[in-house]
């Protein structure tokens, strides 16, 4: 399957938003959903019940659902199992229980170490940690930020390996740069984290490392074993399903001694509740306080199966909706064939858009080093100007800092535009959407009333071999 065309025309086909003649190229801040999962929402609203908190053969069906959505989550990512997938709102919140788990675990004269190519998501919470919170109970832990090269956009590996140390509990890193992006030697960072010995609790002698997974794993195939990742975050509304869910995949023994980040309901053991003595339930629900955005995570695992279809059989569900055991060599087959359309709309976008005039692209050239996103700025052209103008023509892309605010001040930026891409998105969208660049750097908009070009691929585009 994997050198069969990407078959465009066949993918599309699968979502509503092409028919309002909408060019969606901010797919770095939500993608669209495919109409498969807005039915499937609508179809298990009749027999809606709550999870855990029921005898009704409603209750036990959904909670049958609810529970499976976790396993089809690990399978997609090769976790060992559902025990290490605690379900949240989004990537930030996921982190934030990273934070708030390992807080009272944090000693004096402990460190964080991050990234200047962070998303405010994997900085603001432990700058949080070490200059809000922590002080308050009188410890004093730093966070340590390593640079990347203002030239090439790359993670400077030996300025992060300068900063770990035998204090650095956590390292966090993005998989990928929402603004640049980049995309860190995630195998290196665990290298350096492994090596820092770190005394943990446990006896562990290493730094764990936290994975900022939310642009990584929506294109890229994800092993979290394979990536040694003790935490992995991710967001379903960067990934087809933007029904309110968000991932942390975590080592199991790393949920099961940690404290839990929500207490309440539905995170207590069965009958374990006493005026003086409260025992926490099982691996996952330990961290599903309260009661959980169930449709949203019955539909969300399902994108992961239809991800695989889009991928490999648009034209007919495989594992949509169905009992198939997913295993890691479909899903690699799968993600490298989103990999390869998305890389090749990248390059597409980076070879036309050096052609234009005063225009600066940020980091890696080379796409293959890059994810499916090219952030830039025009010379005299205000960033969000040229999002106007680009959603006047009907493009929709996005300017501003991304909340990547460290990385653009490292390059002394406030603000650049940016145009993002997924499995959907097609290279005459792509030539589209320079062209009106260059348009709008000429000083020559578009005439009022004349249409935007519309664009869907008619014929099924041959791809690269996937790597
Ligand atoms: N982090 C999202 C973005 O990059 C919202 O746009």
């Amino acid at each position: 399957m994997s050198g069969q065309p990407w078959d465009i025309a066949a993918v599309r086909a699968h979502f509503d938003f092409p028919e309002r003649g909408r060019i969606v190229t901010n797919n770095a801040a939500s993608t669209q959903p495919p109409r498969e999962l807005t039915e499937l929402y609508r179809s298990l609203a009749p027999g809606y019940e709550n999870v855990h908190r029921g005898q009704s053969s409603a209750s036990q069906a959904m909670t049958r659902l609810f529970e499976d959505a976790h396993d089809t989550v690990a399978r997609f990512l090769n976790a060992p199992g559902r025990r290490c997938v605690a379900l949240y709102r989004n990537t930030t919140e996921a982190i934030n229980a990273v934070m708030y788990s390992l807080l009272t675990e944090f000693r004096d004269g402990d460190n964080v170490v991050t990234t200047t190519l962070e998303h405010n998501s994997n900085f603001v919470p432990w700058y949080a940690l070490c200059r809000d919170l922590l002080p308050r109970f009188g410890r004093r832990v730093e966070y340590r930020l390593a640079r990347f090269d203002p030239d090439t956009g790359e993670l400077d590996l030996a300025h992060l390996a300068s900063l770990i140390d035998a204090r650095t509990k956590l390292v966090c890193c993005t998989g990928a740069s929402n603004f640049l992006g980049t995309r860190p030697p995630l195998a290196a960072v665990r290298a350096l984290a492994d090596a820092s010995g770190y005394a943990q609790p446990n006896g562990e002698e290493r730094s764990y490392l936290l994975v900022d997974g939310a642009q990584l794993v929506p294109g890229t195939f994800t092993d979290v074993q394979a990536l040694g990742a003790d935490y992995l975050a991710f967001s379903f509304h960067k990934l087809l399903a933007p029904f309110g869910v968000g991932v942390l995949c975590a080592r199991e023994h790393l949920l099961e001694s940690s404290l839990p980040f929500l207490y309440g309901g539905d995170m207590i053991a069965e009958g374990r509740v006493s005026a003086d003595r409260v025992e926490y339930g099982p691996l996952p629900w330990k961290y599903a306080a309260g009661t959980p955005n169930i449709l949203g995570a019955v539909v969300s695992a399902q994108a992961l199966r239809l991800l695989l279809d889009l991928a490999q059989t648009p034209e007919r569900a495989t594992y949509f909706q169905t009992e198939r055991p997913i295993e890691p060599e479909t899903v690699r087959s799968a993600m490298n064939r989103v990999a390869a359309w998305n890389r090749e709309l990248t390059a597409r976008a980076l070879d036309r858009l050096a052609a234009l005039p005063g225009l600066t692209v940020y980091g890696p050239r080379d796409p293959a080093r890059r994810t499916s996103l090219v952030a830039f700025n025009v010379a005299g052209h205000d960033p969000h100007d040229l999002a106007r103008a680009l959603n006047e023509a009907g493009v929709e892309s996005r300017a501003g800092c991304h909340c990547a605010a460290l990385a653009h001040r490292a390059l002394g930026l406030t603000a650049s535009c940016r145009l993002s891409f997924a499995l959907y998105n097609t290279p005459e969208e792509v030539d589209y959407a320079v062209d009106v660049l260059g348009r709008v750097i000429a000083g020559r908009r578009r005439p009022r009333g004349e249409p935007a070009a519309r664009s869907v691929t008619p014929h099924p585009q041959q791809i690269g071999s996937p790597s």
